[in-house]
């Protein structure tokens, strides 16, 4: 029999809610998707905060979950289980997903599904493009950046994970650097287009040391002291800046890839498959260069859509999905965390 799931994420600045079920194609196992990024609301502090987010997830999240029902065609009571993002994340936003749909579930008699945001970013491919287990995994978003093998649920070996800050922070900050916009990744990739990705060369971090850490402090400190050098800036100057960090990103990223590649274990290497997921797995020149080291390695890309590699809570239904479908579920004392490694038990 078809069972649907509702799916809450509230871990940052996106209200989402979505309704996936497990029959069907694509489209129809996706029986509703709903984003609100709340840009007003920190657009002016240039950066989320907290306090604001939790609010504004406390006043949107209901007419969202009235939308993504209509959407879906659905009534509360034909729901089969209430899964939310249980961290990690900026913990009053989570608590607002988390006791909303805990509430649901007891007033429902409904099982409630605690989910981690990341296994979200990491399984969606197997929504979306039905990946097998074990496949390799760069998680690469606003708050993370590691390279994990996935064995199935619940079940990953960390390969090796940021020393300092993640690629999404990064394309943030260079992105306030450059006056653009946040978050700063989708406006870094929209001025790179008009910009010279080789007028300005820093470092590459980690660039042919062993392992597969990654390292994004030491890039980001390089282009805000050539922005200062060559401020004032020309709109000209902006567009090569978005476009040079956009490059060299991308290059530590894919020198990164190139050892994880090289680590992988003998499982994944026969599965021969490499998933980007997460905010930054939405930029074309990333996934681009990043295909090219693994077309060597003879390892199949796969990313999620756009709209899946973002904040979303198709991702958080779908895992709630998985789990109800193996018979899991989480008691209404269940607490959320606001850092949750992937794997460990809530
Ligand atoms: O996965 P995500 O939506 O949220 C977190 O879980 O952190 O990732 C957000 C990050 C932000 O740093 C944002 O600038 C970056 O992903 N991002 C991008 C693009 N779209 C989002 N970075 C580069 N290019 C993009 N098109
Ligand atoms: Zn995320």
């Amino acid at each position: 029999m078809t069972k649907h799931v509702l799916g809450i994420e509230t871990s940052c600045d996106e209200t989402a809610a979505a309704v996936v079920c497990n029959y069907g194609n694509l489209t129809e196992r996706i029986c509703s998707h709903v984003v609100k990024t709340q840009l007003d609301e920190h657009r002016d502090f240039g950066g989320v905060v907290p306090e604001v987010a939790a609010r504004a997830h406390m006043e949107l999240l209901f007419p969202i979950l009235k939308k993504t029902l209509d959407q879906a065609n659905l009534s509360l009571s034909q729901v089969d289980a209430i899964a939310a993002t249980c961290g990690p994340g900026l913990l009053g936003g989570v608590m607002v997903g988390a006791m909303a749909a805990k509430t649901l579930a007891m007033v429902l008699k409904k099982p409630f599904i605690a989910v981690n945001h990341l296994e979200g970013h990491a399984q969606v491919c197997r929504l979306t493009d039905a990946v097998e287990f074990p496949y390799l995994l760069l998680l690469v978003s606003g708050g993370h950046c590691q390279f994990l093998e996935v064995y199935g649920l619940g079940q990953y070996h960390l390969l090796g994970t940021t020393l300092d800050d993640s690629a999404g922070e990064a394309f943030d900050k260079i992105a306030r650097l450059l006056d653009l916009g946040y978050p700063g990744g989708p406006w870094v990739e929209k001025y790179a287009c008009e910009g010279d990705a080789h007028r300005f060369e820093v470092p590459i971090p980690l660039k042919g040391k062993p392992g597969c850490d990654l390292s994004f402090s030491g890039l980001k400190t390089a282009f805000r002291i050539l922005i200062q050098q060559h401020s004032p800036l020309s709109n000209q100057d902006r567009h090569d800046f978005a476009a040079s960090a956009q490059e060299c990103i991308a290059q530590a990223l894919a020198h990164r890839t190139e050892s994880a590649l090289r680590m992988v274990s003998e499982a994944v290497r026969q599965s021969q498959t490499l998933v980007i997921a997460g905010g930054v797995a939405a930029n074309r020149a990333v996934r681009e260069k990043i295909q090219s080291v693994a077309d060597r390695f003879q390892f199949r890309v796969v990313t999620p859509p756009p709209s899946l590699c973002t904040d979303n809570a198709v991702m958080i239904a779908w895992v709630g999905l998985c789990l109800f479908l193996q018979g899991h579920q989480d008691p209404l004392s269940a607490s959320p965390r606001p850092r949750w490694p992937l794997g460990e038990p809530l």
